[in-house]
């Protein structure tokens, strides 16, 4: 099994870290990659036109590789999940009677366009909440979700693991539900992409779209997202001169070029050569390249597993590991235990996790280790 990885990081002993669903620490190999990124501007002269282009690409057929795409072309840089959810919904529209469909509690990025596109449009929300039993919670849900697709549903926009609790969607057969009824299928890995394996050719989803400050170790306001070829003819939500056909020959850019660059390159946002975000998402996805998403969920398995006994024995829920990610899972307090002495108390002792109802979020990575997740368990006793 892959070994811890803290030393990679720049995170002190008194530290317990298990909030990566939060924002991820940066690798200090990424924060060296930023830093000469931000340092090469003070020499212009030594930034030539191909470093606009060059690293970008690399950047995008290191994505590819990490969701196992074959066509980097494929790939789009985005400034945040509610830009690239913004492009697909610029490029789809439903009729009165026709329906969207999404999970409870979507983390709002992938909540607010598509109201928007429902109350512009007249077709529904359709919102698949979450059981309210607690028994086989996250089963009952998958097949809630399931069967609420039907033929008048043009679009499901789900998550792989709600960022709240983890609970994991079983992509594959949404996918062949809304094959059946000729839905899109839109995914937000934000939560899962980094830390969770995912494989775009078994999915096969209409796009995939990911924020790149937590799972993916990266800088805030910098993402990734994939569109399938349902986008190829897409129109994007701005006109950038970068995106435009032949672009890279600056001499020509006011020679304007009605074609855009193949496939998904019309969605990436202005000014996507970002000089110091790209190298410093290059490193980052070197990293987790090398170590492998399919490692990261052992490993947090491997840290983790006793201190959910210990948690369940002490009165705590915990969904059970098929229906989760083990780099990000709630864990539901007994009633009896006050949630404010329980915050007050991780935050004395420096242990960093969130709080949602009387619910813990817990998300750790390679820089974790089962001491860590032993402190946790301290918190409920
Ligand atoms: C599931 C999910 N999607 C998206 C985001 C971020 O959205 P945006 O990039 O639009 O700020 C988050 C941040 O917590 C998230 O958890």
């Amino acid at each position: 099994m892959i070994a811890c990885q803290k030393d990679k990081f720049s995170i002190p002993d008194h530290i317990t870290y298990l909030n990566c669903s939060y924002m991820s620490p940066l690798p200090n190999e990424v924060e060296t990659a930023g830093i000469e990124g931000l340092t090469n501007k003070k020499h212009p002269w030594e930034i030539f036109p191909a470093d606009f282009f060059n690293p970008v690409e690399e950047v995008k057929k290191l994505f590819a590789k990490l969701i196992n795409s074959n066509d980097h072309q494929r790939i789009a840089i985005l400034p945040s999940v509610s830009y690239g959810i913004a492009n697909v919904i610029k490029n789809i529209s439903p009729k009165p009677g026709q329906n969207i469909v999404l999970l409870e509690e979507q983390f709002p990025s992938n909540f607010y366009s598509w109201q928007r596109l429902a109350d512009e449009s007249g077709c529904t929300l359709r919102i698949i909440k979450a059981p309210d039993s607690l028994v086989n919670r996250g089963e009952k849900w998958n097949e809630e979700l399931l069967k609420n697709i039907d033929p008048s549903t043009v679009a499901v926009s789900t998550p792989q693991t709600h960022w709240a609790d983890g609970t994991l969607f079983d992509l594959e057969k949404i996918r062949n539900k809304t094959n059946e009824v000729g839905a899109l299928l839109i995914i937000d890995g934000t939560q899962s992409v980094g830390a969770f394996p995912f494989d775009v050719q078994k999915i096969k989803p209409d796009a995939l779209i990911c924020a790149g400050y937590k799972w993916l170790l990266g800088s805030y306001a910098f993402g990734l997202g994939y569109y399938s070829e349902k986008f190829d003819k897409g129109i994007p939500i701005e006109e950038n001169w970068i995106n435009r056909l032949d672009s890279e020959d600056f001499q020509k850019l006011v020679h304007y070029q009605p074609q855009y660059k193949p496939a998904a390159h019309r969605f990436c946002v202005g000014e996507n050569s970002q000089f110091i975000a790209i190298p410093m998402m290059k490193k980052a996805l070197q990293l987790i390249l090398d170590w492998r998403p399919e490692n990261i969920q052992e490993y947090c398995k491997s840290i983790t597993s006793d201190a959910i006994e210990e948690l369940r024995n002490n009165g705590c829920w915990i969904e059970n590991e098929s229906y989760r990610g083990h780099h990000l899972f709630g864990v539901r307090l007994p009633e009896n235990l006050d949630i404010e002495s329980v915050k007050k108390n991780a935050l004395d002792n420096n242990i960093f996790v969130s709080f949602r109802g009387n619910a813990m979020r817990i998300a750790p990575h390679l820089f974790n280790t089962k001491n860590d997740l032993e402190r946790v368990v301290g918190l409920v006793q």
